[in-house]
């Protein structure tokens, strides 16, 4: 089938790569000139392990297309994914300014029948909107459907998420659009839901809530940890082995960060408040999580005690590992906050240095983590990158001013390190 992905970001490009590879004609459309130039190009300006090869494949067998021009593309295709940000406001509100002018300028495009996809998250009712969008832009009077396609792609790990999902969600609201999705997405042979619209919306932020409640519920029983003299990650484990608790998102940790999580959180906060409910138990959940970057800061001061003029050496800047995205990371937070101590910063991370570059200054960027540690008086461990796990810490305590690790990620046994002569402070042990 012919299909549209609007934006090319992380979300679209993936999504558009995918259903290149599985069969489909998609055309690649966003705004941003520079990045199409790129992508037409074959330069994939995000690093998500496998898209290049996919991207390449799609421009190879002309399966998977870059343009400028939306109009052309809608035109040329059956079936429009709306893959544009839905960025957090000030006030937590997702911003959906780039959504509506994608809407109003698809409904002046349509010239026949055309289904029109919500994939970037959105707030529950948006599609209500989206509805009414084109139907006041319909300049052509042609028939549509919109339907709700949320995406639950992890950054690292997208296209297995895509080509392997757990379901896919489909919210439509008749029997055509419904036969539609389940036509592209048949390749995959995945379970799918069909719902309503309203409730396809709520899905996604009700699922990545309750994974953002699952990691500050564990955070907050670390804390409990620390002071009871237990150890997280064993009261993890022994957690996760009930089949209806599970293993995953229970890691003890610095907290969540990311481009969805946060703003997925009070983007729900924030529509609930509007529909006449006080969601607390998120906002509870925000605060555990803003909570986990101070005490990190603390357990500095702790054994520090006078910041200003000490160096940090940050070992981490993504928000996670085998990604280079640092929106909302935790280490950009806590540099900033240590540079307004007077701290001096040294940082290494495997791939998110250029993008840190961009939103941070007057940092030591090093080459490796060993050069790092050269004069630290401390190292802050704030992304589990597998390489950290493997360094040689005789080799860096040799190259600290003093031997102090905060390691925000739980990556090193707290009896080897302490018998290596470092003070040692990790979370919920
Ligand atoms: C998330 C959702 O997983 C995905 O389904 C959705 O489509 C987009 O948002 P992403 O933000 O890319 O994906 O990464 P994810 O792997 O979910 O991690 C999010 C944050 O939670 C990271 O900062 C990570 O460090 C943190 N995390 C994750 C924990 O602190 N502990 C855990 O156990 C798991």
């Amino acid at each position: 089938m012919k299909l549209c992905v609007i934006g090319a970001g992380h979300v679209g490009l993936v999504t558009g790569a995918c259903f290149a590879d599985i069969g489909h004609r998609v055309t690649c459309a966003d705004s941003d000139s520079h990045k199409i130039e790129q992508l037409s190009k074959g330069i994939v300006p995000i690093y998500e392990p496998g898209l290049n090869e996919l991207v390449q494949k799609g421009r190879n067998k002309g399966t998977l297309l870059f343009t400028r021009d939306l109009g052309g593309a809608v035109k040329d295709s059956d079936v429009i994914f709306v893959a544009v940000g839905t960025p957090a406001r000030h006030d937590g509100r997702a911003d959906l300014s780039f959504v509506e002018d994608v809407c109003r300028q698809i409904a002046s495009a349509m010239e026949s029948y055309k289904v029109v996809v919500e994939k970037s998250t959105v707030p529950v009712k948006t599609g209500e909107w989206v509805k009414h969008t084109l139907e006041l832009n319909n300049v052509n009077n042609c028939d549509f459907d919109v339907v709700s396609n949320p995406e639950f792609l992890r950054e690292g790990s997208a296209i297995q998420d895509f080509m392997k999902p757990d379901r896919i969600v489909i919210g439509v609201e008749n029997e055509r659009a419904e036969k539609l999705m389940e036509e592209i997405y048949a390749p995959l042979g995945a379970r799918i839901i069909v719902t309503d619209i309203n409730s396809a919306e709520i899905i996604k932020h009700a699922s990545n809530s309750f994974l953002a409640l699952k990691i500050s519920y564990i955070n907050a029983v670390a804390e409990i940890c620390e002071f009871a003299g237990a150890d997280i990650e064993k009261v993890s484990a022994g957690m996760g082995l009930d089949g209806r608790i599970g293993q995953s998102f229970l890691k003890a940790g610095i907290g969540y960060g990311g481009s969805c999580f946060p703003k997925d959180v009070l983007a729900f906060i924030d529509i609930a408040g509007q529909l006449g409910c006080d969601f607390e138990l998120l906002k509870v959940v925000e605060k555990i999580n803003r909570h986990q970057r101070e005490r990190a800061i603390k357990k500095l001061q702790d054994v520090l005690w006078i910041l200003n003029n000490k160096t940090v050496g940050i070992l981490g800047l993504s928000f996670k590992p085998d990604t280079d995205d640092i929106r909302e990371a935790p280490a950009i937070y806590i540099i900033n906050k240590l540079q307004k101590e007077g701290v001096k910063i040294r940082a290494y991370d495997p791939t998110a240095m250029e993008n840190a570059k961009k939103v941070l200054s007057g940092i030591t960027y090093c080459r490796d983590a060993y050069e790092v540690a050269e004069g630290s008086d401390a190292l802050m461990i704030l992304t589990e990158w597998e390489q950290f796990r493997e360094l040689d810490l005789a080799e860096i305590k040799k190259r600290m001013k003093t031997p102090v690790i905060i390691d925000g990620r739980n990556l090193y046994d707290p009896a080897a390190v302490k018998g290596l002569g470092f003070t040692y402070m990790s979370v919920g042990r």
